[in-house]
C-alpha cells in the first residue's frame, strides 16, 4: 500500500503515515504563476493499492482540483485501486436541492471522485447519514464520538456528577448524533434546540429548547463555521441556567471571524479534531485539538479492498 497526501493537512497525513509505520509517498505539485497545478508521482505505484488523504477546506476548490489530478496521475502511472481519505468532505451542506433552482453540489463532487477512478472513499461525521447514498462508490463513514466521549468522561468526572451534566443539539439535524453520544456516557441526558437559518442571509435564530438544561451543558455539532450556531447555543443555554457550556465539534471549518467569537465568548473549552488543519493564527485558548490519527489508520489497516 503506498500513502499519499495533498497540500491540504500535511500535518495530520504524516501522524497517521507513522502509525501505519510507513513514510508519505512522494509527489511533485508545481503551481503556475496563475494557480493553475501540474501534479506527478514521483513512486512506483504499478499493481498497487494507493491511499490519498485530502480533506477539502479551507479553499475546497482549489483541494477538490488537487485530489483529482492526484488520482488522475495514479491511475496513469497503474495503480490497482485507489482510496481516498477525505476527512473533511466539503460541500457535504449541499447534499440536497433546498431551494428551487439550486444545484446539489456534493452529488457533483461524488460524480466526479467514482468517474476520476476513485475505488472508495473515507471521511469523518458527515452532516447526514443520507450522505453516502449519493455515492455511486464505497463511502467508509468514520465518526469521533468515542473520541469526544473519552473527554466528556474526564470533564464529568464520570461516576460522579453525570447528574449535572446535559448533551445539547445545536438543531434537530444533529439528534442522531447526541443519541449516540449518549449512549456512550451511560445514558447521559440530552436536549435538542430549534434552529432556524435564513438560507439567504445564512442568519442563525433559535426559539427553545427541547429537553432540560443542566448545570454543565456539552454542545455537539458535526462542525463549527461562523461560530454563529455555537455561540447563539450558547447564549441560550446560559440564559436558561447552564454554567459551564463546553463545545465538541468535529470539523474546525472556522471560517471569517469564528476563532474570535469562539474565544471571546463565555464558553468553558471548545473541543474539535484535526480533519482540517488549524493553522496557528486560528488557535485559541480555550481551544483543544483532538486528533482522528488513530481512527484513520485502523481503518486503512484493517478495511479490505
Ligand atoms: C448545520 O446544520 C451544521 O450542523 C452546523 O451547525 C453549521 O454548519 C455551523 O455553521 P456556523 O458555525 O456558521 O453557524
Amino acid at each position: 500500500m503506498k500513502f499519499f497526501s495533498g497540500a491540504s493537512n500535511k500535518p495530520l497525513a504524516e501522524k497517521i503515515a507513522k502509525k501505519l509505520g510507513t513514510e508519505l509517498s512522494p509527489l511533485e505539485i508545481h503551481i503556475f504563476p496563475d494557480g493553475e497545478k501540474r501534479v506527478r508521482v514521483l513512486d512506483k505505484v504499478v499493481g498497487e493499492e494507493c491511499v490519498v488523504m485530502q480533506p477539502t477546506s479551507p479553499n475546497p476548490d482549489i483541494n477538490y482540483m488537487e485530489l483529482f489530478f492526484i488520482v488522475d496521475a495514479l491511475r496513469r502511472s497503474g495503480a490497482r485501486r485507489i482510496k481516498t481519505v477525505i476527512p473533511y468532505l466539503g460541500y457535504q451542506r449541499q447534499d440536497h436541492v433546498f431551494r428551487i433552482g439550486e444545484a446539489v453540489s456534493l452529488e457533483v463532487i461524488a460524480t466526479l471522485l467514482k468517474w476520476g477512478g476513485v475505488d472508495e472513499v473515507i471521511s469523518f461525521d458527515l452532516h447526514s447519514i443520507k450522505i453516502p447514498e449519493i455515492f455511486k462508490i464505497r463511502l467508509t463513514h468514520l465518526s469521533a464520538l468515542p473520541i469526544f466521549a473519552k473527554e466528556i468522561k474526564k470533564i464529568s468526572n464520570f461516576k460522579f456528577q453525570i447528574s449535572n451534566f446535559v448533551l445539547v443539539s445545536p438543531d434537530m439535524g444533529g439528534i442522531r448524533r447526541i443519541k449516540i453520544l449518549s449512549q456512550m456516557l451511560n445514558n447521559m441526558p440530552y436536549a435538542v434546540i430549534e434552529k432556524n437559518r435564513d438560507l439567504a442571509t445564512g442568519r442563525v435564530t433559535m426559539s427553545g429548547i427541547d429537553g432540560k438544561v443542566k448545570e454543565n451543558a456539552i454542545i455537539v455539532d458535526d462542525m463549527i463555521s461562523t461560530g454563529g450556531t455555537i455561540v447563539t447555543a450558547a447564549n441560550l443555554l446560559k440564559n436558561k441556567g447552564a454554567k459551564n457550556v463546553y463545545v465538541c465539534a468535529t470539523h474546525a471549518v472556522f471560517s471569517k471571524d469564528a476563532p474570535k467569537i469562539l474565544g471571546s465568548s463565555f464558553l468553558r473549552k471548545v473541543f474539535v479534531t484535526d480533519t482540517i488543519d488549524i493553522p496557528k493564527e486560528k488557535h485559541f485558548a480555550k481551544l483543544e485539538v483532538l486528533s482522528v490519527a488513530e481512527t484513520i489508520a485502523k481503518e486503512i489497516k484493517n478495511s479490505k479492498s
